[in-house]
């Protein structure tokens, strides 16, 4: 008798937005008065952003976090003592140490829990973490993972620089990954190439009780463009190869929401019309590794995504790191 394959699906999902919400406009006006030109026109037509959310100063990632967890543990009906594993995708942890995950972990009040570790890979680290859980409950390791994308990226943010300083937001997202007999993940794939490490970073450290270097997000804009427009369109057919599907059967395409001129170049590279998108860049900006959860649960919550559709979710950012997943909700 032949076992039937193992795979992981996704059983709920939960996002969470800092109650500041700051429009084009307000940061527009709020820069005016340090000096800094730029227009709601200039930001809306080279990104697609026209709000993003920005964290109280007391509010940290793990916070945030704990908040989309307890939202997707609620759709998915399980308690936080069945989770097994959590992966927490972060720039932006509370601490060099612990990680992320354990501060949630613990914020949900388990004890001798099983793993609980955070995964860097930038606004990829979403795509990064979800490929890590599937992988690993697949393996029959673990059986209900939360997986978290959680960013207060306006931290990184040096607000006389406005080329990087009207990009971003903070936020956080969640799923819940089970192991199931029932067709969930279908395939995935991830890259890095390190030599691009220079085009988007914040190049600084702790030494010595102080900030070594610099602790602002730095970032040549066109060469991260360009680069992510060509990553994205070659692993959206890598992802499609892996799983035998044509990019005809994609049901909805979630794309790292950064840029809208990026997100809809990769849909018309692949042929996927810009009503199978979901878009959500334009309300939060580029909230880093938070911003394809955050974008699953808004399009889940109001019933366009459900039971039995094709995702693909795709991540591009810092390391250079990108990715995609394709999967059946
Ligand atoms: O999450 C990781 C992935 N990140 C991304 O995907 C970001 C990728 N890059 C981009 O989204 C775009 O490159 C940006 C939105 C960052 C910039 O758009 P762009 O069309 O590439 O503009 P640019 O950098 O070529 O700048 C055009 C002009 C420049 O002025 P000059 O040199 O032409 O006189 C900039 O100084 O726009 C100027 N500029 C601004 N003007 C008003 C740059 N930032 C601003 C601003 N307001 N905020």
């Amino acid at each position: 008798m032949t076992q039937s394959a193992m795979y992981s699906r996704v059983i709920g999902t939960g996002s969470y937005l800092p109650l500041c919400r700051v429009t084009n406009q307000q940061l527009v006006d709020e820069l005016a008065r340090r000096g800094i030109q730029t227009s709601d026109e200039w930001i809306v037509s080279r990104t697609g952003i026209r709000a993003r959310h920005f964290s109280a100063p007391e509010q940290t990632s793990s916070d945030m976090a704990l908040e989309a967890a307890c939202r997707a543990l609620e759709m998915a009906k399980l308690k936080a003592s069945e989770i097994d594993l959590i992966i927490v995708a972060t720039s932006t942890p509370d601490f060099v140490f612990p990680s992320t995950a354990c501060l949630v972990q613990s914020k949900l009040g388990i004890k001798n829990g099983g793993a609980a570790f955070d995964i860097q890979a930038v606004c990829s680290g979403f795509v990064y973490a979800f490929s890590m859980a599937d992988n690993l409950i697949r393996s029959g390791v673990y059986r209900n993972a939360l997986v978290i994308g959680t960013e207060v990226f306006s931290r990184l943010l040096d607000f006389n620089d406005r080329t990087t300083c009207v990009l971003f937001g903070d936020g956080a997202g969640a799923i819940v990954l089970q192991q199931s007999r029932q067709p969930g993940v279908l395939s995935s794939v991830l890259h890095a190439d390190g030599s691009h490490a220079n085009i988007l970073c914040v190049p600084g450290n702790v030494q010595g009780g102080m900030v070594a270097g610099q602790a602002f997000l730095q970032m040549d804009g066109q060469a991260v463009f360009k680069l992510a427009v060509k990553v994205l369109e070659k692993v959206a057919h890598e992802v499609l190869d892996k799983a035998g599907i044509d990019s005809s059967l994609i049901d909805w395409l979630i794309p790292h929401q950064a840029n809208l001129r990026i997100m809809t170049s990769t849909a018309k590279k692949l042929g996927v019309s810009d009503e199978k998108m979901v878009i959500t860049v334009d309300q939060h900006g580029n909230t880093s590794a938070a911003s394809i959860p955050l974008a699953l649960d808004v399009a889940v919550r109001d019933g366009r995504i459900h039971s039995g559709h094709r995702v693909m979710v795709q991540g591009v950012g810092g390391g250079f790191t990108w990715g995609a997943i394709l999967f059946c909700m």
